[in-house]
């Protein structure tokens, strides 16, 4: 079992990364967390190289994620609710499936045949809903052919409340990765 986690926030004891441990700690086989922040990797800059040739032509380590999200079971969003959205680091990152996109598209050809279980970690400080975040994570998650994709864990309030200290939250990571194990 594989599973690669797209991480949008920039604390690494901050709320998100303290969900995305809580979930890891309870994941079946490997996994991989891409830190949108630090990754290096750049946003999708339209070269539409993808139109015509399979892959992507801008050499940043976005080869290697490719290749792990060929061949990983499970795909999951974690990010901070920035100004009703999920972070820009994080969307600029996804913006590099633009190139499956392209291919099923242009090319006719799917890149990404192994279907993927779908997940969303979201946290916010305030009292805001997700509606957007959820939408936005929905959207590439199924760019990145999860088929399924469970229940959003939406965690918000962290201002005065840390994500790990909502009974409710730790409960709903614990289904999140128990739908991630599943074989079936
Ligand atoms: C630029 C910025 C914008 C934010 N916008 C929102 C927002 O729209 N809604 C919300 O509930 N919290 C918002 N927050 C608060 C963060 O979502 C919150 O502090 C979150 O727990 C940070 O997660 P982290 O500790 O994993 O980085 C914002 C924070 C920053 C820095």
């Amino acid at each position: 079992m594989k599973t690669l986690i797209f991480n949008g926030s920039a604390r690494k004891n901050g709320d998100t990364y303290a969900l995305i441990n809580e979930l890891t700690r309870q994941l079946e086989g490997e996994y991989r967390v891409v830190d949108a922040h630090t990754c290096g990797i750049h946003a999708c800059c339209d070269c539409r190289y993808c139109w015509e040739h399979e892959g992507c032509c801008v050499k940043d380590g976005w080869d290697e994620i490719d290749v792990y999200l060929r061949e990983c079971d499970n795909v999951v969003i974690a990010s901070p609710v920035y100004f009703c959205e999920i972070t820009g680091p994080v969307l600029s990152v996804l913006s590099r499936l633009q190139m499956y996109w392209a291919s099923r598209n242009y090319r006719h050809q799917r890149l990404l045949q192994k279907p993927k279980r779908g997940g969303m970690l979201l946290v916010g400080g305030g009292k805001g809903t997700a509606t957007s975040p959820m939408n936005t994570s929905a959207v590439l998650l199924r760019q990145m052919n999860a088929k399924e994709i469970f229940d959003p864990v939406c965690c918000f309030i962290t201002d005065t409340c840390h994500a790990m200290e909502s009974e409710e939250t730790v409960k709903e990571v614990k289904q999140l990765a128990d739908f991630l194990n599943r074989k079936d």
